[in-house]
């Protein structure tokens, strides 16, 4: 016999703006985000925690929604990348300028780990850099131009410049 599952009220902030919903226990964050928020920037990749293509910050920590219960979020602030603050999105603009993308599916993870790096830390050294993405799986092999994109976005960030 199915037991239906039952709903529950979830009450968050999804980049900046309250979002009040009802789901059942089964809704992951990414499928909220992305179905009920239509905020395609995070994207599904392995569905499992392991290659970062989901990533979004959760209270400014940067976290795998693919995995994360929805109703865990209640009362929190998740930030997407359609919703980076406005200093960080010189971050983007360097991922499009070094052409990081080939596939581009990476990159929503790429870009939300660069500005979690960057936002805390304005000149990391390569190695930083290495270390910050290196859970975030891409596949087409363009990490070459990942670091150029964020060695570039470190830079305007330091010189605060967004050109
Ligand atoms: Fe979430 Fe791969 S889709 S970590």
């Amino acid at each position: 016999m199915n037991v239906p599952l039952r709903s529950h009220i979830l009450q968050c902030r999804v980049n900046g703006q309250p979002l009040e919903l009802e789901l059942t226990s089964a809704a992951t964050l990414l499928h909220v985000l992305r179905n009920d928020c239509g905020l395609n920037g995070p994207k599904l990749g392995c569905g499992l925690g392991q290659c970062g293509a989901c990533t979004v910050w959760v209270d400014g920590l940067a976290a795998r929604s693919c995995c994360m219960p929805a109703l865990e979020m209640q009362g929190r602030e998740i930030t997407t990348l359609e919703g980076l603050p406005a200093d960080l999105q010189v971050v983007r603009q360097a991922f499009i300028d070094a052409q990081a993308a080939q596939c581009g599916y990476c990159l929503n993870g790429m870009i939300m780990m660069a500005a979690h790096l960057l936002r805390d830390q304005s000149s990391p050294s390569d190695a930083d850099i290495v270390r910050a993405l290196s859970a975030n799986v891409c596949r087409c092999g363009t990490h070459v131009e990942i670091m150029q994109a964020v060695r570039l976005a470190a830079q305007r960030l330091t010189q605060g410049s967004g050109a």
